[in-house]
């Protein structure tokens, strides 16, 4: 295990969000990939870690200064810009391969003001607020996170030429991103080169930009796998938070579980319409499967987020109108809801469209308890570690997905535990230590 480092770690979203609750100040934990990353570099090394005050009391905390954290009170309406038109849906649609392009999208001039006013104006902000962490840290390495940030680096090399600096960048990298006009597409390859390290979840995202990058000078293009801190979710697996809500939880014969952010990418609505056609082809199941699809809303503000929440509503009315009761959709940010969820499903579904890793196809095997089966789509990132001992899918497949429920369902017990153990020692042996170091060794490298 490398030393402790100083570490400027920079990400739109931190690892926690502060909120009052009863006059008192408290910190909620942030959902996504990303958060989990942050708080096991935060348990391993010296960090300072500079994010977006996204809720009123992040505000607070950010016009009180000090502290570890620097929460960055960006203008109010830039950060609108940034966050809900260019970041998500814009850049997010583009690496995850979700504009259909025959209508959308249609870039007018509001998209080019969007892209100076709010997604380059909230970059130099990081950027300044980089630069003076530095200065006040000589010699610390800024480990920016994701795709909100790709202009920042070049702001900050141009600032400070000697600077140590690498990106993770944790969703997909596609290699035709024609659909973002030059010079912005030109601007953010010039800003990801602007690092020594660029770092990705797989080899195929990795292999992606290094292809569509023209060139990667001297920085260098590497993946290390995300992955789960594997003793904080044992430690939760017996919690009385979680043990509350396992009483809580349906009890059929057998129990499909999805756990989601409501987002495009995560293919929700396919994957009912999947668990439709495996009840209609193989009716043994009816009446004795349920599908408990636990989802966390997610970026509502944007109009197509909106509209794809409605779909997943409008998809398990339709479902459940065939089949009462088939699916248990709960749309609620409840974790230790989704742990138990984890313990107890038989076949975990996890059918993205694409996706940069997918921490679900790692945290559910961790601690289920019955020897599940996990089905899982092969534009996961997860896929090219876990896919040996998963059901493998394509995502626009909905017969596909339904043989696979049904293959699922049917496995035999000793196939099935083989399966589960194969998964768990993975999992336990590839934690979210080990990504940090081989971050840390890239950048020795470098
Ligand atoms: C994904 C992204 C993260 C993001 C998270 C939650 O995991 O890679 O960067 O923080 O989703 O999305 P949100 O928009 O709520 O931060």
């Amino acid at each position: 295990m490398p030393d402790r480092r100083k570490l400027i770690v920079v990400s739109n979203r931190g690892p926690v969000a502060y909120e009052r609750v009863d006059g008192r100040r408290v910190a909620r934990r942030g959902g996504g990939g990303l958060a989990t990353a942050l708080r096991g570099l935060q348990q391993l090394h010296d960090v300072t870690w500079i994010a977006s005050a996204m809720t009123e009391e992040d505000r607070a905390v950010a016009a009180e200064g000090g502290g570890e954290a620097v929460l960055i009170a960006h203008d109010e309406a830039a950060y609108d810009l940034y966050y809900n038109v260019v970041a998500n849906p814009m850049l997010w649609f583009i690496q995850h391969a979700l504009w259909a392009r025959v209508e959308s999208p249609s870039l007018g001039h509001d998209f080019h003001e969007a892209w100076h006013d709010g997604y380059v104006r909230v970059n130099r902000s990081f950027a300044e607020a980089v630069v003076v962490e530095l200065d006040n840290n000589p010699g610390a390495t800024v480990f920016f996170h994701d795709y909100h940030l790709y202009l920042a680096p070049r702001f900050v090399r141009d600032a400070r030429p000697d600077a140590r600096l690498a990106h993770f960048v944790h969703i997909p990298w596609p290699t035709d991103w024609t659909v973002l006009p030059e010079p912005m597409r030109g601007a953010v390859y010039d800003g990801l080169l602007a690092n020594d390290v660029v770092s990705f979840h797989t080899e195929r995202w990795a292999r992606n930009f290094e292809l569509s990058c023209a060139g990667a000078g001297r920085t260098r293009i590497t993946h290390h796998a995300i992955s789960v801190d594997v003793a904080e979710f044992e430690e939760l697996r017996s919690s009385d938070a979680v043990r509350a809500e396992q009483a809580q939880l349906p009890r059929p014969e057998r129990l499909i579980v999805r756990v989601d952010r409501t987002d495009p990418s995560k293919n929700i609505v396919r994957g009912f319409h999947a668990f439709e056609l495996l009840l209609e082809t193989h009716p043994e199941h009816q009446g004795r499967v349920r599908l408990l699809a636990l989802l966390d809303p997610s970026r509502q503000a944007i109009p197509a987020y909106a509209e794809y929440s409605a779909a997943i509503e409008a998809a398990a009315a339709s479902v459940n109108a065939r089949f009462p009761g088939a699916i248990d959709l709960r749309v609620e940010d409840n974790f230790p809801q989704s742990i138990a969820a984890f313990t107890r499903y038989d076949v975990l579904l996890v059918n993205p469209v694409y996706d940069g890793m997918n921490l679900v196809a790692k945290e559910g095997p961790l601690v289920n308890e019955r020897d599940g089966v996990l089905v899982l789509s092969e534009n996961a990132g997860a896929h090219e570690e876990l896919g040996e001992w998963a059901i493998t899918i394509n995502p626009f497949d909905l017969w596909g997905q339904a043989e696979a429920l049904h293959e699922g369902l049917s496995m035999d017990a000793a196939e099935r535990a083989h399966r589960a153990e194969a998964l768990r020692s993975h999992v336990r042996e590839h934690d979210v230590g080990r990504w940090i170091d081989g971050l840390l060794t890239d950048l020795d490298r470098s």
